[in-house]
This record gives structure tokens, C-alpha cells and sequence, in this order.
């Protein structure tokens, strides 16, 4: 090789998103991406056909964002920190607090980006067994290390939908070095609200400058596609990416939809009253089919067949008439699929298929 890239890298498997289309299929039924159904905030969408000056430099500080999200959720504006998407966020911590051999904590079972940014940085990522597919808080805290820099806990879980109490978590933090960075991933906290037990990262984050919380628009606020998201920081670490981030990170329309859609209380009770609905309507059909569902939290639901070949077969099945779900093979749970929730119709036709495919 030519140019050699920094250590670690090439140890990194690029991240495969969600599939979005199907060859021959006519109309695509996308379940792989835990999107929002209904589509962007209408308030977003509203703002967004307003006049924008895309001429003009974005504020590189999302200085009416950040002061939006603060008053919405009680928090301290100066501790908040935007990024093309949370993903942006979890890579400017690793870039700012991960130095080569520096170990990262997370479940198996979690979200990609967090080994992957973390190899960016020559960090060693060191991902630690679920219990009953639950991040295991005992075992990651056996797994920490002198080198331990980070953890990453994400929570409710994707892909597993499973999430850790409140209770649980702090004594978690209790227990771990006062060195040791906690990032609570709440990528889908807005889905968990309505889970008996379930509390936020914010709740726990609020006056603590031990942890940060990490929340996304990509999600419940149906804006994937702006990429925006944002980080609540101890003090400290929020000076830190202030520094590490690139000036203009947020794009002009990101902001103002952002902003838009953060008032857009309707379409948020709309989205979850129709996620709770359907994600017990679908954990229902799919469980009377003999398929093992998990509980999830989350907008999806984790579904483990009795073996991989079946899992993929019915992929395929489900591909070939324009459903496309998620492999569960990069997450080390190849036996499994991953089903996000859909309108009602998506979700008729989803297990439809999914029955046909087991009676076959
Ligand atoms: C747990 C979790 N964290 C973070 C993200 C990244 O979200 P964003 O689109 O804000 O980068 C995702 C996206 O799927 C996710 O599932």
C-alpha cells in the first residue's frame, strides 16, 4: 500500500446502513433504518419551504438551536453540543478523548459506531456480552481496565430494543473510575418514554459533569436525511468538541428544522401513540408464528429465528417483494432481523409475508 493509513484503520469493517432498495420491486417497504413512518416533522418540513439563504454561513454555534433544546428539556445551553447527527458527536469524543491503545466499553450487541470511531483513533474497542440481550453493567464494569477511557451505553438498545433503569445506572457510574467518560446514547428515548421504567439520560445527566447524554433528529423528528444531532456535556467536555468540531458542522436548514420540529409536540405524541400500537401489534403476529421476539423500547423489534440460513432465507423472501428488513450479521446476531415499525399497512404486509415465508 502506498499511503499508509493510521493504526487501526484497516481493521475497521465500513458500515453498511440500512438497504433501501430491491431489485424488480415496484414499491419498497423500507423497515431496515428505524425512520419515521410518517415521514419529517410537519413543522419542519413547514419551516424548511420558507426562505433560506443558503448563501450564507450557517451560525456555527446553532446558537437559537441549542437555546430551543435547553428550554425544552430543562438543560444548561452552554453544556450542549450539535453535530451532523449524533454519530458526529460519538466521533469527535473519540477524537478529542481516545488515544492509541485507549480502551472503549460498549455492549456486543450495540451500535456499530462506537468501535468504529473508536479505531479511528488507534483506541481499542472492548465490547462486553449482554445478559438476555440487556447490556450487562456488572460485566462491563469487570471489563474496565487501567486503559478504560470510555463507555458507551445505549440505551433503550439497538438493536435489541432492551433498556438499562435509571437506578441501575447510576449506581453504575457509582462504581466506575471518576476518569472513565459514561455516554448515554438516548438515540431512541422519545420511543422508550411510554416503556414502564424507563427513564432518560437527561434526567440522570442534569447536574452530574460525569456523563453524556446523546439525542438525535434522525429519529422521532423524522430528519434523518438533515443529519442533525446533538451532545448534553459535562462543561469541560463541551469546551473540548467546541474546539475538536469543524466551524460550520450544522448546516443552515438542519438548524431551522431542527428548530421547528423541537415544537412539533403533535407529531411527536402522533409518532409514538402509533409506534406503541403497532410494535405490540407486530411483536404479537411475529410471536404467533413461533418466532422469538424481544421486548424492545425502541421504534423496532429484534426477531431471532432458529437458525441464521432461515433468517437470511426470509430476508430474501421478504426483499423480493420490496420489504427489506435488517441483516443482523455486523451485530453479531446473524440468526436475527431486525424490523423497524412502519405504517400500518407496512406493517400488515411485513408479517403477511413474513407468515407465508414460515408456511412455505
Ligand atoms: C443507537 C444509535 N445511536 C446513534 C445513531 C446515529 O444517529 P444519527 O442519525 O443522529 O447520526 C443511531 C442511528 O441509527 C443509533 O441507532
Amino acid at each position: 500500500m502506498k499511503f499508509v493509513p493510521n493504526e487501526g484503520i484497516l481493521g475497521i469493517a465500513p458500515y453498511v446502513g440500512g438497504e433501501s432498495s430491491a431489485e424488480g420491486a415496484s414499491r419498497i417497504i423500507k423497515l431496515s433504518s428505524n425512520e419515521n413512518p410518517f415521514g419529517a416533522s410537519p413543522k419542519a418540513l413547514t419551516a424548511l419551504a420558507a426562505d433560506q439563504h443558503l448563501e450564507k454561513y450557517p451560525d456555527g454555534n446553532c446558537t437559537a438551536l441549542r437555546a430551543a433544546i435547553a428550554k425544552k428539556f430543562g438543560l444548561e445551553e452552554g453544556r450542549i453540543v450539535c453535530g451532523a447527527g449524533s454519530d458526529e458527536i460519538i466521533g469527535l469524543l473519540c477524537k478529542s478523548y481516545i488515544s492509541p491503545k485507549d480502551e472503549v466499553v460498549y455492549a456486543t450487541h450495540s451500535f456499530l459506531m462506537y468501535g468504529i470511531y473508536a479505531r479511528t483513533c488507534g483506541g481499542v474497542p472492548v465490547e462486553v456480552q449482554e445478559n438476555n440481550l440487556t447490556p450487562d453493567l456488572d460485566a462491563m464494569l469487570a471489563a474496565v481496565t487501567p486503559k478504560t477511557k470510555m463507555v458507551f451505553l445505549t440505551n433503550p438498545n439497538n438493536p435489541t430494543g432492551s433498556f438499562n433503569s435509571l437506578s441501575d445506572i447510576k449506581s453504575f457510574r457509582q462504581k466506575l473510575r471518576a476518569d472513565i467518560l459514561l455516554v448515554l446514547d438516548d438515540a431512541y428515548a422519545e420511543y422508550a418514554q411510554s416503556s414502564d421504567g424507563y427513564e432518560n439520560g437527561f434526567v440522570f445527566a442534569k447536574g452530574r459533569d460525569d456523563v453524556v447524554v446523546l439525542r438525535t433528529f434522525s429519529k422521532i423528528y423524522g430528519l434523518a436525511g438533515l443529519r442533525l444531532g446533538y451532545g448534553y456535556c459535562p462543561p469541560d467536555v463541551a469546551d473540548v468538541l467546541n474546539r475538536v468540531r469543524s466551524p460550520f458542522n450544522v448546516t443552515s436548514v438542519a438548524q431551522v428544522a431542527g428548530l421547528a420540529a423541537l415544537e412539533d409536540d403533535d407529531f411527536i405524541k402522533r409518532s409514538v401513540t402509533h409506534n406503541d400500537e403497532w410494535r405490540t401489534w407486530t411483536q404479537n403476529q411475529l410471536s404467533a408464528m413461533g418466532l422469538k421476539v424481544w421486548q424492545s423500547a425502541g421504534n423496532f423489534l429484534l426477531v431471532t429465528f432458529p437458525s441464521q440460513q432461515q433468517a437470511d432465507s426470509c430476508r430474501q423472501f421478504l426483499k423480493s417483494r420490496g420489504i427489506i428488513l435488517r441483516q443482523m450479521g455486523a451485530y453479531k446476531l446473524p440468526e436475527s432481523l431486525r424490523i423497524s415499525i412502519g405504517t400500518g399497512d407496512d406493517m400488515k404486509a411485513a408479517c403477511a409475508s413474513m407468515r407465508e415465508f414460515l408456511t412455505f
